[in-house]
């Protein structure tokens, strides 16, 4: 059986090469669904990357939707920059919200849909009460803070029990995964249940980013031709 899933590889621009940002993310943009950039403050997470003037020096040149994780204490700073470069997803971290509802809505009365990223560590409970406004759930695979690290298999079950949540209050729900994900963990988190691969060193890392992505897809969709139980 050919199980339909609404698949959408993104990569992530914290493993490109940063002295040829444009023309590294040019490699990727015909064959990518989504570009997706590493906002880090140094607080939230040991590590700092860039502010909203790298993603909007990019938001002319390339035609991709652009998805923003958040990675920052006082996120509720950091949407009205943000929604100005014309990003289309704003994930903020459910860890650094103090008033999660309220940055929801103010992500969505910017027009942009709106994404709680979950640290492996917590729990899928606090989103009980506001699944049906999110737009996109991210669990992260890794701790945040740094690419090319290993993927935590134990964030397995949690992809499937959200799938489960959302499935059975109707909810339309990108469930995406981030940290670690290459062609063999690529496999376990569609079988969970995710739709959305982020994906940095694999792709940026690889020789041809381009062939890197095609081949991720061809070995999903191989895998959905031939499972038999989704
Ligand atoms: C980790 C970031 C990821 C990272 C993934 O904190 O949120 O998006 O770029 O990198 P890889 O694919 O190299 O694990
Ligand atoms: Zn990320």
């Amino acid at each position: 059986m050919n199980q339909q899933i609404n698949l959408k590889i993104a990569p992530s621009i914290l493993a490109s090469d940063f002295s040829c940002l444009l023309s590294d993310v040019k490699k990727v943009e015909q064959k990518a669904d989504i570009l997706h950039f590493d906002i880090m403050d140094g607080h939230f997470v040991p590590n700092i990357t860039f502010g909203p003037g790298v993603v909007r020096a990019l938001r002319g040149k390339i035609n991709l939707p652009f998805d923003v994780h958040l990675m920052v204490d006082n996120p509720e700073k950091w949407i009205k920059p943000f929604a100005e470069t014309g990003c289309e997803f704003l994930t903020v971290h459910l860890e650094a919200a103090v008033h999660l509802d309220r940055l929801v809505s103010s992500i969505k009365g910017e027009g942009i849909k709106a994404g709680v990223a979950l640290n492996p560590a917590t729990s899928l409970c606090n989103l009980e009460y506001i699944l049906p406004r999110l737009d996109l759930v991210l669990l992260m695979t890794v701790n945040p803070g740094f690419g090319a690290q290993k993927f935590i298999p134990e964030v397995l079950p949690k992809i499937k029990n959200l799938r489960q949540m959302a499935e059975k209050r109707g909810v339309q729900l990108d469930i995406g995964v981030d940290g670690g994900i290459n062609g063999k963990t690529a496999e376990k988190v569609v079988k969970a249940g995710a739709n959305i691969l982020v994906m940095g060193t694999s792709i940026f890392g690889a020789p041809d980013p381009k062939k890197a992505i095609l081949d991720i897809r061809e070995k999903i969709s191989n895998y959905l031709e031939r499972k038999e139980d989704y």
